[in-house]
């Protein structure tokens, strides 16, 4: 019973990185990404993945990932390696690092479990 794993087809996007757009309205308790500038460096990410040339990675906008405390966040699958995507360097050296190397970039990655 159940599809085994072999069965699933190829991966459509080998690297598909999420990045939270959500906005609150000001003072919300639980903040949000986008006031920390998560839509500016999502852009960016997208502008380098095309510069640099990355085949099978796609960069796309989220809603709400519920890590917003944290954030601005995003997530990688298929690894499911969240990350504080805090700036442009931080978004180059995601790409560099996990993306392109397998890596990882652990000052950036979000604590386990909350
Ligand atoms: S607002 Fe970004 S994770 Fe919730």
């Amino acid at each position: 019973m159940g599809t085994r794993l072999s069965d699933d087809p190829k991966l459509y996007f080998e690297t598909h990185v999420f990045v939270c757009g959500n906005r609150r309205p000001p003072g919300h308790e639980r903040g949000d990404c986008a006031s920390k500038g998560s839509e500016k460096i999502r852009d960016y990410m997208k502008a380098r993945v095309k510069e640099l040339g990355l085949k099978g990675v796609r960069v796309n906008q989220a809603g709400c990932l519920d890590r917003c405390e944290l954030g601005p966040c995003a997530v990688i699958y298929p690894e499911g390696v969240w990350y504080r995507l805090d700036s442009f360097e931080t978004a180059d050296k995601i790409l560099e690092l996990h993306v392109r190397q397998g890596g990882r970039l652990t000052e950036n990655m979000l604590p386990e479990g909350k």
